[in-house]
């Protein structure tokens, strides 16, 4: 069992979707904490999230500003700190293709800034979340988190004698997460047409709850140098459309710069380095600390089959319109029906 009492926390961009959510379920299940640090840049943000965390309240809460490109501020920030969650970024694919720069400098030198700053105060766990546009990138987005996941796998072997891990995990879209297809579809449907890239498209689907999951079973259970990806079922872009809109015309517009048809978690070349356990897959660092034969026996796992990759598109795993719709009610609005 995951043990957190009397721990100190930083999370990165703990104002953010999935920060929110994280905050939420620590302090219902781990409620002991010693410290838990909200790290971000807004502070009307912080501010509108401090109301919900007074520190009366909520005693370990500490809400630090700050950017995870500066350097100094983030090592400052992370002094007695045992844990960091790192999910900071910028993750808008169109403003990452314009602003190619701002994005390499919070994803590649922030997760950069993260390692030194968790190297230097004895930070013994470090989660870093990925995407499933990292596996085999077409967009500026999913390259800085590709070279932000190769950072944190390889920091593993900088750590010389520190009780020190790193690892990462890594999941495909988040259902009604800001910007994404869900909240565009309910918005749009008023209209009474759906715009749909390709009528083909798919996507994997994931709630807030399983990503936040994820990072404590990663807390619990990494050796250092993990990428976590969890087995979640796919979608079809028709069928989330059929789901909201059922009377709505789907026009069809066109897929996208920096889009892909299906998105990939593991490439047929990670697949080399890849353990199926009962939840997750695991892909393993490709010069591992610790010995694989061992950590498979740990966790009851198998290397996976040649050839294997594991894509939205060819996922055995589907949710259909009905689904689609429970997961709404259940994970974006109680109140939603057709
Ligand atoms: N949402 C998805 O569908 C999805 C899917 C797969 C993976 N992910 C990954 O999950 C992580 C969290 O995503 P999310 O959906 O929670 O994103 P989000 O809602 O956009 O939140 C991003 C957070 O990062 C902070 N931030 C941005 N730039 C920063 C900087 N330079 N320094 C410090 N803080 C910064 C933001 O606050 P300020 O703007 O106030 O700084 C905010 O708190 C990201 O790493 C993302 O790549 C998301």
């Amino acid at each position: 069992m995951l043990d957190l009492t009397n721990k100190s926390i930083l999370i990165t961009g703990g104002t953010g979707s999935f920060g929110k959510k994280f905050v939420e379920m620590v302090y219902q299940r781990h409620p002991n904490l010693k410290r838990l640090v909200i790290y971000s840049r807004d502070e009307l943000k912080q501010f509108e999230m401090a109301q919900y965390y007074p520190q009366s309240n909520y005693k370990s809460i500490r809400f630090f500003i700050g950017d995870v490109r500066d350097a100094e501020r983030l090592k400052r920030a992370c002094e007695g700190v045992d844990i960091i969650i790192h999910a900071a970024a910028l993750k808008q694919v169109p403003a990452a293709e314009y602003n190619p720069m701002e994005c390499i400098k919070t994803n590649v030198f922030g997760a950069e800034n993260v390692i030194n700053a968790a190297l230097d105060n004895g930070v013994q766990r470090v989660v870093a979340l990925s995407t499933d546009k990292a596996a085999a990138p077409i967009n500026l987005y999913g390259a800085t988190k590709l070279c932000s996941d190769k950072l944190f796998v390889a920091a593993n072997n900088m750590k010389g004698s520190r009780d020190l891990r790193f690892s990462v995990v890594r999941y495909g879209n988040v259902i009604g997460s800001r910007g994404s297809v869900v909240p565009f579809f309910m918005e749009k449907r008023k209209d009474g047409v759906l715009p749909i890239t390709h009528t083909d498209m798919t996507r994997f689907n994931i709630s807030l709850e399983d990503g936040v999951e994820m990072v404590f079973h990663a807390l619990e259970h990494a050796w250092g140098g993990e990428i976590f990806v969890p087995k979640i079922p796919s979608y079809r872009i028709t069928d989330v459309a059929e789901a909201i809109g059922p009377n709505c015309e789907q026009k069809i517009v066109g897929i996208r710069p920096g889009e892909k048809l299906h998105e990939e978690m593991i490439t047929e070349t990670d697949s080399l380095n890849t353990v199926e356990t009962a939840k997750y897959y695991v892909i393993t660092p490709s010069t591992p600390t610790w010995d694989v034969e061992a950590y498979m026996k740990a966790f009851n796992g198998r290397q996976v089959e040649m050839g294997f990759k594991y894509n939205s598109g060819t996922n055995t795993d589907w949710l259909n319109v009905d689904q689609l719709r429970e997961q709404i009610r259940e994970h974006v609005d109680a109140d939603f029906s057709v």
